[in-house]
Formats: structure tokens, sequence, C-alpha cells
């Protein structure tokens, strides 16, 4: 058992035996769900809330989906309808859930930090389903097992991160991931959304897609995420998709056998071209989600048996 922590928060500072300890376990339950079989005495008698200040489609849904398969108690708080909006503040919100015995805290929040701060304040093991710009960790250790199981290793694989990395937790807890098992990452995009700090977590910086492909094993595109945005830092989307949008034409640049992946939600003819993101031989969107219930139902059983939980 090398993971013995008590929350997931993020993905930097987890050492490469605690993240292959939750892809392993993770590949079992890709089994498990593929025979139909549940285990639903795993998680008997505990309590997951799923708390979502932003929403959500893959991470939430995914998180209820593995919290009954093991057999939890799942509640969906909708936060749109709460008390926060008579103006309850996060850590009051905490408090009353706390005081439930909530045993499993699924965060997701437009703050980063936010859900650190609620770990230091509830009983509960918290998870980190996205916080602000900061991390996504569940994102890339789903991302790391479609790989793994595609590629049969993240040792040694190019892997391009493209678009919007300023604004985007998932391309920080990839970077993070994906650097601590050996892969070498790279990251594409207008100067206007590759932060300059980014080349400090050990990745070469592209700002153009043909060079940046070349060699690719993994074509990882990532979202606009406008809402975010203080300010207009795309000419338009039609000019983003010439310039920045993965078509065939610059898919063809990357490795002949390379794989596209893209985490969600897609806005198709922004980031990527329809004809990409179907391709049934070279996607990989689909079975990301698919992957997605195997490594929350794994981190929940983990953070079950690990830390104060066990
Ligand atoms: N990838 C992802 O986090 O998708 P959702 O926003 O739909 O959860």
């Amino acid at each position: 058992m090398h993971y013995r922590q008590k929350h997931l928060l993020a993905i930097e500072g987890l050492h490469p035996p605690e993240i292959g300890q939750l892809l392993d376990l993770a590949e079992n339950y890709v089994l498990l769900n593929r025979s139909g079989k549940t285990q639903r005495d795993l998680l008997r008698g505990r309590t997951l809330i799923n708390l979502f200040f932003e929403d959500s489609t893959r991470t939430r849904t995914s998180f209820e989906l593995a919290g009954k398969r093991l057999g939890a108690d799942v509640l969906n708080m909708s936060v749109s309808t709460s008390s926060v909006n008579k103006g309850e503040t996060l850590l009051d919100t905490a408090a009353t859930l706390n005081a439930m015995h909530c045993d499993l805290l699924v965060v997701r929040h437009g703050q980063s930090g936010a859900p650190n701060l609620l770990a230091q304040k509830v009983d509960a093991a918290v998870i980190n389903a996205g916080d602000g710009t900061h991390e996504h960790p569940t994102q890339a250790l789903l991302d790391a097992l479609t790989i793994r199981r595609r590629k049969g290793r993240l040792e040694g694989l190019t892997v391009a991160i493209c678009g919007d990395v300023a604004h985007s937790r998932v391309a920080r807890s990839n970077i993070h991931l994906l650097n601590t098992m050996g892969s070498r990452v790279r990251v594409i995009g207008p100067p206007t959304l590759i932060p300059a700090e980014v080349a400090e977590l050990g990745v070469e910086v592209f700002h153009d897609m043909a060079a940046g492909l070349a060699e690719a094993d993994i074509v990882m595109m990532l979202r606009l995420q406008r809402e975010r945005m203080t300010r207009g830092l795309v000419p338009s989307a039609r000019e983003y998709f010439r310039f920045f949008g993965l078509d065939a034409e610059k898919f063809a640049l990357a490795r002949p056998d390379a794989l596209v992946m893209h985490p969600g939600p897609m806005n198709r003819g922004v980031e990527i071209d329809s004809a990409v993101a179907d391709d049934p031989e070279r996607s990989l969107i689909r079975e990301q989600v698919e992957m997605g219930v195997a490594v929350r139902m794994a981190v929940l059983d983990t953070l079950a048996r690990s830390g104060r939980n066990a």
C-alpha cells in the first residue's frame, strides 16, 4: 500500500508508486465494470457527497456511478438550489456537511485551493474534482490509465498538450503526472494561452503546431476556457481553429500511430475537428470517459482504506 494519504487534492507531490498503485487498482475496476459485476460491500455504510460549485457532466456523473458501484450512499448536492445562494460561505457549508458525518467529499470549485481549505475543516476525505486553474487530479489519472492501456507504458512517450494551457487545471495535473512517470511533455498554443512559468514545470514550449506535433505519440487537445478569460486572448474561434485546431492535416504531423485525447467538453470546430474527434481508430475520447469511472472507483476504494478512514 503506497498511497497512505487521507485526501486526493493534487497530483503534484505524488510519487510514482502512489500513482502506479491507483492505476493498477483502476485496471481491476475496468475489468470488473466490463464484466457487469459490482462490489457493493466495499463502501457500504459510507456516505459520499458530490459538492460541485461549477458545471460538470463527466466528473460528477462518474463519481456518482463509482460510489454507487462500491455500495456507498451517494448524495449530489445541487449548489444552485442550496443555501449557498442565500450567502452561506464555503466553510459554513462544509461545517454543515461535516455535521452529517459524510465520509467522502468530492469538491469542484472555481477558486484554486478551495478543496485544500475544506480538507482542513472537515473530517471527511476530500477529493479535488477540479479547482480553478490549479488541478484536476482524477482527470490526469484517467488520462494516464487510458494512455497506459493503449501504449503499454507512460515512460518515454512524447505527449503534446495543445491549446488553452493558461486556464487548464487538466493540463497542470497532466504535466505533473506525466513528468513524474517519465513521459516527455510538450505544450503547444499561442503565447497568450501559454503562461511563461509553465516551462518551470519541465515541459517544452511550442507556439507552432507543426513543430510541436512532430514525433508526438499522444496529442491532448484542450478547450478554450472562455469562462476564465478576463479579456480576449484569441482573435476569433475561426482563426484559432486555423492555427491551433486539430484537423486531419495537422494530426498527420504527429507519429503515424499517434492517438488523440480530449478531457471534454469539446468545442467541435474550435479546438478539434469532428473527423479527428470521432476517428474510431485514433481517438481515445470515449475510452477516457470509461476510464474515468474505473479511476474514481480506485480513488474511493483507496481513500476508504487509507488515512483516518481505514
Ligand atoms: N473533463 C471534465 O472535467 O469534464 P466535466 O466538466 O464534464 O466534469
